[in-house]
C-alpha cells in the first residue's frame, strides 16, 4: 500500500480531536470504559487497522451502545479517522494511534468483547507470515484481551491470507463460522458494513472473503 504523506499540522489537529484521543492509551489500560465516560457500556469492539475509519465511523453509529476503539499506526490516517469522528460527534468512538503488536499494553485481561480486522495487509509477496495481523502469535494476544468464548471477524481480499488465515486459527482453538468467500452475495451482505478497501475492492469485481472466529480452548500442542 502506498504509504499517505504526513498530514501537515498533525498536533494542532490531534489537539483537536481530544475527545477521541488519548495521549497514553496505556493509561486506560483495564478502564477503557470509564476512561472514554461510558461505564455503563456492555460491550468494547476493538478495530485494528482502521485506516481513515469509514468503518468505525458507521459501526459506532450502529451501535451507540457500544464503546468503541479503532486502533491505527500510520498517523495520518489515524487523524483522518479521529477528524471525522470530531465532525459527526461520536460519542462512543475512540482511537489508538499505535502498533497492534503493543495490544497487551493496551487492553487488560478479558477487557474487550470483540475484535475486527479488516483487509490488514497480506505480506504474501514479501513471505513474511508472522506479520499477519492472524499469525498465531497474534491470535494468542488477541485470546488474552477478549473475553471468553469471545470472536474476531475478519474480512479480506486476499485468497491466499483467507486461506492462511483459517487455518491459524482452527490450529489456536478458534472455530470458524459464517465462512464465506463472496461475501456481497451471500445472506450477510445486509447487515455487512463496508469499509474504505472492501468498496474499493468490490469495484474491481474482487470477491470479498469474510469469517468469524469464536473462541474456543487453546489446544494443549499449542502452548
Ligand atoms: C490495507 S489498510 C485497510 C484499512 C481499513 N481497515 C479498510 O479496510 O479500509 C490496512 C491498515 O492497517 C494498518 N495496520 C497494519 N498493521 C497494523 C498494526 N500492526 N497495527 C495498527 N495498524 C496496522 C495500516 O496502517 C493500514 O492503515
Amino acid at each position: 500500500m502506498a504509504r499517505m504523506r504526513k498530514k501537515r499540522n498533525l498536533i494542532p489537529r490531534t489537539e483537536a480531536c481530544s475527545e477521541h484521543f488519548f495521549d497514553d492509551p496505556t493509561l486506560n489500560k483495564g478502564k477503557w470504559r470509564e476512561a472514554c465516560g461510558m461505564p455503563e457500556a456492555k460491550e468494547l469492539y476493538v478495530e485494528i487497522g482502521c485506516g481513515k475509519g469509514l468503518f468505525s465511523e458507521n459501526m459506532a453509529k450502529k451501535y451507540p451502545d457500544v464503546c468503541y476503539v479503532a486502533i491505527e499506526r500510520e498517523p495520518s490516517c489515524c487523524l483522518l479517522a479521529m477528524e471525522k469522528a470530531t465532525r459527526e460527534n461520536l460519542k462512543n468512538l475512540f482511537f489508538i494511534r499505535g502498533d497492534a503488536t503493543n495490544l497487551l499494553e493496551f487492553f487488560g485481561a478479558e477487557e474487550v468483547d470483540r475484535i475486527y480486522i479488516n483487509f490488514c495487509d497480506p505480506w504474501t509477496r514479501q513471505n513474511k507470515p508472522k506479520r499477519r495481523l492472524t499469525y498465531r502469535a497474534f491470535l494468542d494476544m488477541y485470546r488474552q484481551v477478549l473475553k471468553k468464548g469471545a470472536q474476531i471477524h475478519f474480512k479480506t481480499d486476499n485468497d491466499a491470507l483467507f486461506d492462511f488465515s483459517l487455518e491459524e486459527f482452527t490450529a489456536s482453538g478458534w472455530e470458524t463460522t459464517c465462512v464465506t468467500r463472496d461475501l456481497h452475495h451471500s445472506e450477510w451482505d445486509e447487515e455487512n458494513i463496508r469499509t474504505e478497501f472492501e468498496s474499493k475492492y468490490a469495484e474491481q469485481g474482487i470477491p470479498i472473503k469474510r469469517c468469524v472466529a469464536v473462541m474456543g480452548e487453546k489446544p494443549e500442542s499449542r502452548e
